[in-house]
């Protein structure tokens, strides 16, 4: 077994409850394997997105990605906060996120962030079932990106997220990302968010 793959073991879900594979392999690296994302498996990503459930349909989501190398990307990084900055430049893929601010009236849209989550979440199932990873985050600077990128003010732009194939090597980081990237996965217990018939824990 090489390396990349014993990190990958090692970040199996150690859950309370059997659930689906997928959720409990998935996890957000730091690092990648170096190798481009196939146009047919992004296809694949977006058309997962595509037939998630919305407020009214209204599909709220937006992206705009970039591959490693273009000008584009490096505007991506250029947006991220310092600590994101460190690891994301493994990703062979940088991605923003953002949602339509209103309705087809023109009301606020109240529930297009929650929607925009909702397809990120089927897109981030797709992508491990295609052994992608996604790493989402919230450290960029929105309002910069927003700018950069010509982006008009009806959408506001929510996370970055690093997409590749898992794999790469834990000397791709430095030390201190090294051990993140294999320490134990913490979760709370169901019973402090899950609550039966009333609000709280006994
Ligand atoms: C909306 C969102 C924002 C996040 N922002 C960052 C971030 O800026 N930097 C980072 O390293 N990880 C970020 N993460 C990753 C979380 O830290 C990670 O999902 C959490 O610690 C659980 O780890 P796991 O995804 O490996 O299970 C973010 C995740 C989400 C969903």
């Amino acid at each position: 077994m090489t390396a990349p793959e014993q990190i990958q073991l090692e970040n199996i879900a150690d859950s309370d409850y059997e659930i689906f594979a997928l959720l409990k392999q998935r996890y957000s690296p730091r690092i990648f394997k170096d190798r481009k994302v196939t146009e047919q498996h992004l296809h694949q990503l977006f058309e997962a997105v595509r037939w998630a459930p919305s407020s009214n349909n209204l599909q709220p989501w937006r992206f705009l990605y970039a591959e490693k190398g273009s000008e584009a990307y490096e505007k991506i990084v250029d947006n991220l906060t310092e600590s994101n900055k460190t690891w994301a430049k493994n990703a062979p893929l940088l991605m923003l996120t953002a949602f339509h601010k209103k309705t087809d009236q023109g009301k606020e849209n109240f529930h297009a962030l929650h929607d925009l989550g909702l397809g990120l979440g089927g897109m981030t199932v797709q992508a491990q079932y295609m052994g992608i990873a996604m790493h989402h985050m919230a450290g960029l600077d929105h309002k910069k990106a927003q700018q950069v990128f010509n982006i008009p003010e009806e959408f506001h732009i929510v996370s970055a997220v690093a997409i590749g194939y898992y794999g790469g090597e834990l000397d791709d980081l430095p030390q201190k990302l090294q051990k993140k990237e294999i320490r134990e996965r913490r979760r709370m217990p169901q019973n402090e968010f899950a609550f039966k018939n009333r609000w709280g824990t006994d």
